[in-house]
């Protein structure tokens, strides 16, 4: 029987579905080291977002024929070393759409009006109300960079509240900005009109640092970021900077150039600032929908069936 190595929490339905043909082992905490050491034992490795599947990794992986991430992208991937090495790699680009989404406006909700701070002062006796005086997303704008699947919902929802909407996509057409009514236009653009800028995009070398210290000289006083899509599209130095010296507002991270950013200066910051630990695909549905996708993926690879490939 083929053997799937799970390295990562994955939910259970995606593990019932790899049991049907393989032995799953789930060894969640495996060190880089032992997982080199045992990574030639498997044909399969299923992944979220904290396992670096490099090159060494792979030439390791001499029996692997797939290689799964329960999420958006394959960033945390060499995908050109499975590719020489001829092992599919495959994801799950639509299972965590709407939790990310909700993930986003939560956090631009949050930030606008201080709940995670409010809630840790009520939690310890303290009942400050001047403290916490918040602002409205209504009648706002707000500027989406990206706007593929995440970023089209994080629209609809905007929308609803009352947002105007800005969005920077080269590769999406002015009629389909128009139908979820975002006005396109050049990122420069966006960063001087937004009281908000959100990102849906993914890391790649063009798009690393695209928030960085010039953008936020372009930016309002009153801008607020939130970054649910990956760490490493802000320049969090600049951004702590651009705090701290209040050419912006403040910022929504729930993801980091290093995770967990242990030692950043962000953690130092006050109220302008709501930091979570990735949860963007944090959600019951969202679990259950990766899982399955790539369980079923991984299940037709070791069956001998034709793949998606990422
Ligand atoms: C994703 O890319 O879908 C997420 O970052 C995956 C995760 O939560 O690990």
């Amino acid at each position: 029987m083929p053997r799937v190595l799970v390295t990562e929490p994955i939910d259970p339905a995606g593990v019932a579905i790899l049991s049907q043909v393989a032995q799953v082992d789930q060894r969640h905490n495996l060190t880089a080291a032992e997982l080199q050491a045992c990574i030639g034992e498997y044909d399969g490795l299923l992944v979220r977002s904290a396992t670096k599947v490099t090159q060494g990794l792979i030439t390791a992986g001499h029996n692997l024929k797939i290689i799964g991430r329960a999420g958006v992208g394959v960033d945390n991937i060499d995908v050109p070393a499975a590719t020489r090495q001829g092992i599919v790699v495959v994801n799950s680009p639509e299972g965590n759409t709407i939790a990310a989404a909700e993930q986003t406006v939560a956090l631009m909700l949050a930030l606008s009006r201080y709940i995670p701070q409010a809630n840790q002062l009520v939690k310890a006796g303290e009942w400050n109300r001047k403290e916490f005086l918040g602002v409205e997303v209504y009648k706002k704008t707000l500027g989406i960079v990206g706007l593929g699947k995440i970023g089209s919902h994080v629209a609809t929802i905007a929308r609803a509240m009352g947002m105007r909407l800005l969005a920077y996509d080269p590769f999406i057409s002015q009629e389909r900005a128009e139908q979820l009514g975002c006005s396109l236009m050049e990122l420069e653009v966006l960063f001087r009109e937004a009281d908000y800028i959100t990102l849906h995009i993914p890391k790649t070398p063009d798009t690393t640092h695209l928030i960085n210290r010039e953008s936020f000289k372009k930016m309002k006083p009153t801008t607020r970021i939130i970054n649910c899509a990956r760490g490493g599209l802000i320049d969090e130095v600049a951004l702590v900077d651009a705090i701290k010296a209040g050419r912006i507002a403040g910022a929504a991270l729930d993801v980091f150039e290093q995770e967990p950013p242990a030692g950043s200066p962000l953690l130092l910051l006050g109220k302008e600032v709501v930091l979570t630990p990735h949860l963007g695909a944090s959600t019951i549905e969202a679990q259950s929908n990766v899982a399955t996708d790539v369980a079923e993926q991984i299940r037709d690879v070791l069956l001998g069936l034709p793949a998606r490939s990422a």
